[in-house]
């Protein structure tokens, strides 16, 4: 019966997503740092003095942030301001030493709100993307249907690691957290991909450490 469930599950991803491929990546979560820690550490040692989290939601992490200027963006709970990112980003004037960013998990929206942030992020800052490395094709897949929801944002940081006025590394903790400083790319990515979100969850199981710019917490603080 347990066999004839999972053939069940995997004709439907095939059919709804023309992509057969099943393996995973094997992070185990709990032995790395928390993205509360990685944020905090960050604030401490860069001496931030404005922080700014797009999509909060029970404000698991906002609450913990310890800043002397914060900002939380989220339509449904959770945060300062009631409304989207993109309502957000329209009509703000502030800038920020650190941006995280958590709203909604789609590629679309994701490299929207980089762009967006690297408008508004301070010269010294960094920007931060929660969920960049989805272990399973089922955490990635857009809509959410499955458990722990990425989404599609690991195609987002494929992108921004073509720009060459951004810098962009992903850490491997949390589920994966984008990191992007507002400088000269130091390792671009050459790619002849026109279309990030055709992208297959297949090409990231093989070129993740590639695609991503993969780094441990541990190097971090080398980075700034
Ligand atoms: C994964 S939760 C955020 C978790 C939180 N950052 C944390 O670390 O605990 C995603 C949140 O994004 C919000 N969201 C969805 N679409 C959004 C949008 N367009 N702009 C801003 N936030 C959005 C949702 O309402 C939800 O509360």
């Amino acid at each position: 019966m347990k066999n004839r469930y999972k053939f069940f599950l995997k004709r439907i991803l095939y059919y709804l997503y023309g992509e057969k491929f099943y393996k995973r990546l094997d992070y185990n979560w709990e032995k790395f740092p928390s993205r509360f820690e990685i944020i905090q550490n960050i604030i401490t040692q860069q001496k931030y003095n404005n922080y700014l989290e797009i999509g909060c939601d029970r404000n698991e992490n906002f609450s913990k942030i310890n800043i002397q200027n914060k900002v939380g963006v989220d339509p449904l709970r959770g945060g300062t301001l009631r409304m989207t990112s993109d309502v957000f980003f329209k009509n703000n004037i502030k800038k920020f030493d650190l941006i995280f960013l958590d709203g909604l998990h789609t590629y679309e929206q994701t490299i929207k709100d980089i762009d967006n942030s690297l408008k508004i992020l301070n010269e010294r800052g960094v920007i931060l993307i929660h969920d960049c490395l989805p272990k399973k094709i089922w955490n990635q897949i857009v809509p959410r249907m499955y458990g722990h929801w990425n989404g599609d944002v690991w195609k987002a940081i494929v992108h921004s690691r073509t720009y060459n006025y951004a810098d962009t590394y992903t850490c491997i903790a949390d589920h994966g957290l984008g990191i992007i400083f507002k400088r000269k790319n130091k390792n671009i990515l050459k790619t002849n991909i026109s279309n990030f979100k055709d992208l297959k969850f297949k090409d990231y199981f093989i070129n993740h450490k590639l695609y991503m710019n993969l780094i441990d917490h541990q190097k971090l603080k080398e980075l700034f």
